[in-house]
């Protein structure tokens, strides 16, 4: 472990993952840096939500060390993992807001099941959370009667709510409208900053990554095939990047 590892919020060593005869994370060697915001690109089932999962214990890998901020989690025990798990918040691809429960009480469930607060005790930050995501007042509606990007946000804010250091996502903007995937990217973006906190970004949409990445990493077949800032990766000569690049392109329709 060099000296400079501190200043890194994450770093695989060498992880591998494998599923039975399956290999599917082929030896990780990746450093984020704190503050920076890193998106993970690459085809389908290439193993992306894998090493998101790795990295929050929800599975564990198989080979090579993970370091949180300097600490080896890898290894650790289910329950020594709760604490990593609220400095790693994740924000899966389905919000998952519980439909019987108002937009408050959902944002209020970690703070009421880990902190041991009453809803009135966590409503403040409920309420400073819905305004990180641009939703304030809505706490009394039915999750069940917001649209789904403001469903979207309030997932966010639900993780926000209890302080992580680390914010995952997994595919923040798939199956939503360009406008909606412009809110979310820019919540993203701001929200990293103004918090500052490192953001790990799994996504197919190589047009937001070249907006608000610091870096980008491309993963393929459980090997990490290019990484770089945006000026580098629109350079690569990778096949693979090249298509992401040529797609992104097609699609801003200046192709
Ligand atoms: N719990 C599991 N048990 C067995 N195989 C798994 C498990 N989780 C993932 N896999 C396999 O690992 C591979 C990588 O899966 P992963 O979910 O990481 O893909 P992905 O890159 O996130 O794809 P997508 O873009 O479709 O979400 C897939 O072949 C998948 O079938
Ligand atoms: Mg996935």
């Amino acid at each position: 472990m060099t000296t400079s590892s501190t200043a890194l919020a994450i770093d695989f060593q060498n992880v591998v993952k494998r599923f039975g005869e399956r290999t599917v994370l082929k030896g990780i060697n990746l450093e984020v840096k704190r503050g920076e915001i890193l998106f993970i690109l690459g085809t389908s089932g290439t193993g992306k939500s894998v090493l998101l999962k790795t990295l929050v214990g929800l599975l564990r890998a198989d080979e090579g060390n993970i370091l949180i901020e300097g600490k080896d989690v890898a290894h650790l025990s289910e329950e020594d993992y709760l604490p990593i798990r609220r400095h790693c918040g994740m924000v899966f691809q389905h919000p998952a807001l519980f439909d019987s429960m108002t937009v408050g009480q959902n944002i209020a469930f970690g703070l009421m099941k880990h902190e041991r607060k009453t809803y009135e005790q966590a409503l403040p930050r409920v309420r400073e959370c819905l305004e990180l995501v641009g939703l304030s007042g809505v706490e009394d509606r039915n999750a069940n009667e917001i649209s789904y990007g403001m469903q979207k946000r309030v997932s966010l804010a639900r993780t926000l709510a209890v302080g992580p250091r680390i914010l995952l996502f997994d595919e923040p903007t798939t199956g939503l409208d360009p406008i909606t995937t412009r809110q979310i990217n820019n919540l993203i973006r701001d929200l990293s900053r103004r918090l500052q906190t490192t953001a790990l970004v799994v996504s197919h949409d190589m047009e937001c990554a070249l907006e608000i990445a610091d870096r980008i990493i491309v993963l393929s077949e459980g090997q990490i095939v290019e990484q770089g800032d945006v000026e580098h990766i629109l350079k690569s000569k990778v096949p693979l990047v090249v298509d992401f690049l040529a797609e992104a392109k097609a699609s801003r329709g200046d192709a």
